[in-house]
């Protein structure tokens, strides 16, 4: 048997032993996922806070169970580590670091290119390299391969190379990693088969696995352009249905009772998250290289992307009708600063770009989330990095002008935050089983 035929049996017997590179949102639930299933596991982040939190078993994202956190920690199977040669014995190296977009809206892919370096300069003869990355269609062929194959090691003839996109929803508790089928791609046969074995040996829904890498890496960019130019269209009729005094959120219950030919999608402030904002560029921008316009993906992009001034307009207008003054001097309390319920992310979160639209109007802008709890330093919007979330107690003590609900959380209440504000702006419908003062409340 050749060493490359070898990793399945390795993986059938959980020999193989498995590295993780980037332990965020992705990494970390694989990691936990693989060690579970009886892999050893090692994982690696460049960020030395996140193995140390994780050494001491705490969890830093709120919807991991710290239980299962202490016991990875506790594990003899489990290792974290920032030092690269530390990740020289592992037979499966799966990389799930971020992809974000550069200040000109482009692929910023220097934490992908960063990491095949280091796994180039481990690498030997018999490994399965994964990249679960969310990028454009050709990134595991045309970008990753020749840095990996950069030591004089050919994928396909020394080691296997497959791509595998994650489809998480942070937060979501019914549809977790292992429920949700794992789209598996790879441009050789044998790829394919040893990346759909790893991934079907601990996610019970098993695998799809696709002709080649570029297909799925298409697939996961096709996902989340269908949830953005779905969402766009959903804002637009907002706008329309406002106009026209019609809710859209009873227009959208409504139609979600036909059982064929329609899915609800919700309207919001703006696009939030690592995903939906950022993805349908990455597509854009290959496609230009082949010179085919992407004008549904470029209108949805304007669409979502105008939400947050539609909404500061919405309440400015509000405000000037009900209280007879103007957003400059207002005191405006955001609340939820989270980009989506119940989860403790703010990466390109609307309440942002708000909180930021306000204050260039001259409001007094604060923010409540109890996910939240310091605004972390992001490029676009530096100026508010550091700021703390308002107690709830701040929150009721009644020196709001008016409450915008940018996020809807859970665990908020929003019988009091109506009862001790006199205008709340909810662009979630957040407020939706609140009884008392319905008057004060503006959907948007
Ligand atoms: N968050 C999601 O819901 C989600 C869902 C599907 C796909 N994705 C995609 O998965 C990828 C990772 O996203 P995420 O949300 O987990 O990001 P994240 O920022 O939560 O985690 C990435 C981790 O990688 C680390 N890192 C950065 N550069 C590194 C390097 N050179 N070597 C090692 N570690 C490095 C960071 O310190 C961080 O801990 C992205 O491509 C994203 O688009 C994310």
């Amino acid at each position: 048997m050749s060493a490359l035929e070898d990793i399945k049996a390795r993986i059938a017997a959980r020999e193989a032993h498995v590295a993780v590179i980037g332990l965020g949102y992705v990494g970390l639930p694989l990691a936990l996922a693989a060690h579970k299933s009886g892999f050893r596991v090692t994982g690696f982040d460049t960020d030395p806070a996140k193995i140390t939190t994780l050494a001491a078993g705490t969890s830093y994202i709120n919807y991991i169970d710290a239980a299962e956190v202490s016991e990875l920690a506790a594990s003899t199977r489990f290792h974290g580590t920032s030092t690269v040669s530390e990740l020289g014995a592992s037979d499966i190296i799966v990389i799930c670091v971020p992809t974000p977009l550069d200040r000109h809206r482009e692929p910023d892919m220097r934490h992908v290119v960063d990491t095949c370096h280091s796994v180039a300069s481990i690498l030997s003869p018999g490994r399965l390299v994964i990249l679960e990355s969310t990028t454009w269609p050709g990134t595991t062929d045309e970008l990753v391969r020749p840095i990996l194959e950069g030591n004089g090691l050919v994928s396909g003839v020394d080691f296997l190379l497959a791509y595998s996109p994650e489809r998480d929803d942070p937060g979501n508790t019914t549809h977790r990693l292992g429920t949700v089928p794992k789209i598996v791609g790879a441009d050789q046969g044998l790829a394919r088969a040893a990346a759909a074995a790893f991934y079907e040996s601990f996610i019970p829904a098993g695998t799809v696995v696709v002709p080649d890498t570029k297909t799925a890496e298409a697939v996961k960019l096709t996902e989340n352009i269908f949830r953005s130019v779905n969402i766009a269209l959903v804002n637009e009729l907002k706008v329309i249905f406002d106009a026209m005094g019609i809710s859209i959120w009873d227009v959208i219950e409504a139609a979600s009772t036909k059982p064929f030919g329609y899915m609800p999608f919700w309207p919001g402030p703006g696009l939030g998250g690592h995903c939906i904002p950022i993805d349908p560029f990455y597509l854009a921008w290959k496609a230009r290289e082949f010179g085919v316009p992407t004008r549904f993906i470029e209108l949805a992009g304007e669409i979502n992307t105008s939400m947050p001034h539609h909404i500061v307009s919405r309440l400015a207008g509000e405000i000037d009708h009900r209280f007879r003054r103007g957003l400059n001097g207002a005191a405006i309390l955001i609340v939820g600063m989270a980009y989506k319920k119940n989860v403790d992310d703010s990466r390109e979160s609307p309440g942002l770009t708000l909180m930021a639209l306000l204050e260039s109007r001259g409001a007094a802008v604060s923010f409540f989330d109890p996910f939240i709890g310091t605004i972390p330093s992001t490029r676009a919007h530096a100026g508010l990095a550091g700021r703390r979330s308002l107690s709830w107690t701040d929150v009721t003590d009644g020196v709001h002008d008016a409450a915008l609900i940018v996020t809807d959380h859970d665990c908020v209440d929003y019988d009091a935050l109506v009862a001790a504000v006199p205008l709340v702006v909810d662009t979630r419908n957040a407020t939706r089983a609140v009884r008392h003062h319905r008057e004060r409340i503006v959907l948007a």
